[in-house]
């Protein structure tokens, strides 16, 4: 599909995607990264969003520690957050940092600061707590085509105010007994976020980090298809666990810098297929 036909289709700009699931290293961030620099290799625009204490999304883009970051005066989307400021000046942009951020994609790093988020929304004097993300991103002007927001493995404030921000919304499903437990809860908090934001989507479930060795994992494959209430959100794409996509984490997904990025992100590309496919249909 050409940029200019997904472009034509998206309800509004930016189209902001959050990557959840409250289920711990199920491969969200994975997942949020190799997204990010798809649809920027692309052509279009993405801000990238850490909303996860652990910086993960972060460090892989930046190739730079969340403690050096911060020694650096480096501050993100906690800072952005306040109405008083414009959120512009807490960009990491192309090339500003280190060489490992790919082309149209700028960054909103975070770190252990963010777990003062409620802090901060009481020292900023916000009023509505839950809209906090979404106002901030109405406040760049930039001609972002897509927002990608990385959360952390908790259905926490942060998570609400990424879900009322988020236009669809991609979850990580990972074969196993506790994630697929996970994610009946999941779908009942994005109902409920939907009573605040009726525009919010579950654009589907990805399912990731599949061992195809593993008789119990496909066991779980087949009982999340096969659900009556869940399966139709499904992407058809399978993320496999694989060593090259596991070193994206420390090794970048710019082939200047890790030649195999390429290979480590290929499985990903039929999902961002799938995903435009359902953005423009919705
Ligand atoms: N397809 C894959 N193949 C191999 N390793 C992977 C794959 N996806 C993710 N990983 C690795 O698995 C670990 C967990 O992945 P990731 O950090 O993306 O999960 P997460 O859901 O974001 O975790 P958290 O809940 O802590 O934020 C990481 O070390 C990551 O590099
Ligand atoms: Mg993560």
């Amino acid at each position: 599909m050409s940029r200019s036909a997904v472009k034509k289709s998206l309800l509004k700009k930016p189209y902001v995607i959050s990557v959840i699931c409250q289920k711990g290293g199920v491969g969200k961030t994975t997942c949020a990264i190799v997204l990010s620099t798809l649809l920027a290799s692309m052509g279009y625009k993405v801000l990238g969003l850490d909303v996860d204490q652990q910086g993960n999304y972060t460090e892989t883009f930046t190739g730079i520690s969340i403690r050096d970051l911060r020694l650096d005066g480096y501050l993100g989307v906690i800072y952005a957050i306040n109405p008083a400021e414009d959120p512009r000046e807490f960009l990491v942009k192309e090339n500003e940092l280190s060489d490992r951020l790919p082309e149209n994609f700028d960054l909103l790093i975070g770190d252990e600061r963010t777990g003062f988020f409620s802090e901060k929304i009481r020292e900023y004097k916000i009023q509505d707590k839950n809209s906090v993300l979404k106002n901030m991103i109405a406040r760049f002007d930039t001609d972002y085509d897509f927002v990608i927001i990385d959360t952390a493995p908790a259905l926490s404030p942060m998570l609400t105010n990424a879900l009322v921000a988020s236009d669809g919304v991609v979850c990580i499903y990972q074969p196993e007994k506790y994630c697929y437990s996970a994610m009946f809860s999941l779908f009942e908090t994005i109902r409920e976020v939907q009573a605040f934001n009726p525009n919010l989507k579950p654009l589907g479930i990805l399912t990731a980090l599949m061992d195809g060795r593993r008789s119990d994992m496909q066991e779980f494959v087949d009982l999340i298809f096969g659900d009556q209430e869940l399966g139709k959100y499904c992407f058809k794409t399978i993320i496999s666990r694989k060593a090259s996509t596991g070193r994206l984490a420390y090794a970048g997904v710019v082939k200047r810098i890790n030649p195999e990025a390429d290979l480590g992100m290929k499985q990903y590309v039929p999902f961002v297929k799938e995903l435009l496919e359902r953005i423009r249909k919705n």
